[in-house]
């Protein structure tokens, strides 16, 4: 009797040659680092060189954040990436209203260049390479890095990094939206012109699942919904004018890796295999590096528990196995205690040495795709990539992403199958170790880390000496400047640069982006 996968595709007890009948594994499998891409990006993949481990941090003041990046780097984390509240997120100053009460509550607080210089001290930007998790004010916290590293005197050619920059999936999943579809779009693309001409090692975009996942999203909804959003952004590049291999090639995607490995590593390699067909016979990319699907994984949060908080490590292990096993480019593993509170500096680190024994002490790294040609993997992916399909086809007829987020229709989906999965906890049907089985009668008390309360009063007197030190008039005009592009068709990047070099905060350069776009409003799916 098979068992239902997440995606609801069969799992059979036992899978044999039969599968692999007839099976064309030059057509689906070709080589590491070749079209289809389906064992991998690179030829030589860990061989070569292995995944960044990118630990997402930030929290509090920047040079707090400033210091927790300094500890991973000496803890030998590979690559940067920053964790904004939501106050920068959503464009306001830490001292708005509206920030009350967030202000470096789930990531640091930036609210000008001045806090950016900060957060990166001490750390050489030429030599790193640092996600931003910004989306609709992507722009600022690009250029903000940008000129922090000008006042590094590192030139912008030599920047590698990416900023998340993904809106869609925020009308769909995460929230954290700030103008309407149409001018987040015209943004978006002017990041990609922008980087283009400016900072070409930057990668533009990391058009993610993983919060559709987190929402609920099975594996199928994930990557057909996350290519389906890709497949938009690349119209929108193209529309604005631009050839699919000037931009293609820095398009980066970010999926979740549950527990549930072997679905997990089909996925993977199914979203391969679909990106590197679309991108090559859809959109007639023809540089190699225009098909490949680079991608980003964080562990499964939304698969973390409260309840004996330590049983988490074991399931943070097996999901960021999945992660490995399935050819990803950069990995962050959650800490242990992150579904009770922001991680402390030891549970950070330990989450961090996970991905260093994988690494390190086990044999996974030495060798490519190791499940290329199993009989039950193979199936699944192939399961996966015509049940994704299918999917992409949906929202096709609904006349794309853009459209069917209008009506609603990838929200409803991911709340229907988040609805069937909080069912099947609730009855026990799914297991949940510590939760719904195998539970403790009394739980072992915990010391979460809290942020400071008074965090909030001290980034108000930082803006307020910034706002008595700068040129009022300048930031005006440049403010001026930024609103006559956004009315026209000029890229808005180089008013903005201008006007937070003259130290425009984010609230202010938002706001006077807002003026113009106005806000968005969710479309209510029920
Ligand atoms: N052979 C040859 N070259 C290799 C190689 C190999 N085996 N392995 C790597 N390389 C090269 C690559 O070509 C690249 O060089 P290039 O830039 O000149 O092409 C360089 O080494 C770095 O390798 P990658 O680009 O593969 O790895 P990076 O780590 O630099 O980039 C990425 C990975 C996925 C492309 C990039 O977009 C990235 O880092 N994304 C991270 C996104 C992220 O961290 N997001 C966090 C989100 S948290 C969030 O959303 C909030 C919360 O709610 C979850």
């Amino acid at each position: 009797m098979a068992r239902e996968s997440e995606s609801g595709l069969p799992i059979e007890p036992v899978y044999g040659p039969a599968e692999l009948t007839g099976w064309d594994p030059d057509g689906k499998l070709g080589v590491p680092g070749a079209y289809p891409f389906t064992r991998g990006v690179y030829p030589t993949m860990y061989t070569g060189r292995p995944w960044t481990m990118r630990q997402y941090a930030g929290f509090g003041t920047a040079a707090e954040s400033n210091a927790r990046y300094r500890r991973l780097i000496g803890h030998g984390t590979t690559g940067l990436s920053v964790a904004f509240d939501l106050p920068t997120q959503m464009g306001h100053d830490s001292d708005a209203p509206l920030a009350h009460g967030e202000v470096g509550r789930v990531g640091v607080a930036i609210d000008s260049v001045e806090d950016m210089r900060v957060l990166f001290d001490g750390i050489p930007l030429d030599r790193v390479s640092t996600s931003m998790t910004i989306n609709a004010p992507a722009a600022l916290l690009l250029l903000m890095y940008e000129l922090v590293a000008e006042e590094q005197g590192i030139a912008a050619d030599l920047l590698t990094g990416t900023v998340q920059n993904d809106v869609l999936k925020e009308y769909i999943a995460r929230g954290t939206y700030i103008y309407p579809p149409r001018p987040s779009l015209r943004l978006t693309a002017d990041i990609f012109r922008y980087c283009a001409a400016e900072i070409p090692k930057w990668n533009t975009i990391s058009i993610s699942g993983y919060h559709m996942a987190e929402a609920g999203a099975s594996p199928v909804q994930e990557i057909a919904f996350t290519l389906a959003d890709g497949i938009e952004y690349v119209r929108t590049a193209m529309a604005a004018g631009m050839d699919v291999d000037d931009f293609a090639p820095r398009l980066s995607f970010f999926f979740v890796a549950r527990t549930t490995l072997l679905e997990e590593v089909a996925k993977f390699r199914a979203a391969r295999r679909i990106w590197a067909r679309v991108m090559r016979d859809d959109f007639g990319a023809r540089d190699p590096k225009s098909l490949m699907l680079r991608f980003h994984t964080q562990t499964a949060g939304v698969e973390l528990t409260a309840q004996q908080p330590e049983v988490n490590l074991a399931r943070v292990t097996v999901q960021a196995l999945a992660a490995v096993l399935g050819g990803t480019q950069s990995l962050h593993t959650n800490s242990y205690d992150e579904a009770i509170a922001l991680p402390t500096d030891s549970s950070a680190r330990l989450a961090l040495r996970t991905q260093q024994v994988l690494a390190y002490e086990t044999d996974v790294p030495a060798t490519v795709d190791p499940f290329a040609g199993s009989y039950a993997v193979e199936r699944m992916t192939d399961d996966v990539e015509e049940a994704a399909l299918d999917l992409m086809r949906k929202v096709e007829d609904l006349g794309g992403a853009e459209a069917a987020i209008v009506r609603g229709f990838q929200k409803a989906e991911i709340e229907r199958n988040a609805y069937r999965i909080a069912r099947e906890t609730e009855s026990g049907e799914r297991v949940v170790v510590g939760v719904n089985r195998f539970r403790l009668d009394e739980e072992e008390p915990y010391q979460p880390l809290r942020v400071d309360p008074a965090i909030e009063a001290r980034q108000a007197e930082r803006l307020a000496v910034l706002r008595a030190g700068r040129d009022r008039g300048a930031v005006d005009s440049a403010l001026d400047a930024l609103k006559r592009a956004a009315e026209g068709a000029d890229n808005v990047l180089y008013p903005m640069k201008e006007a937070l070099r003259g130290r425009a905060t984010v609230g202010e350069v938002c706001g006077a982006l807002r003026q113009v776009w106005g806000s968005h409003t969710p479309p209510d799916t029920f």
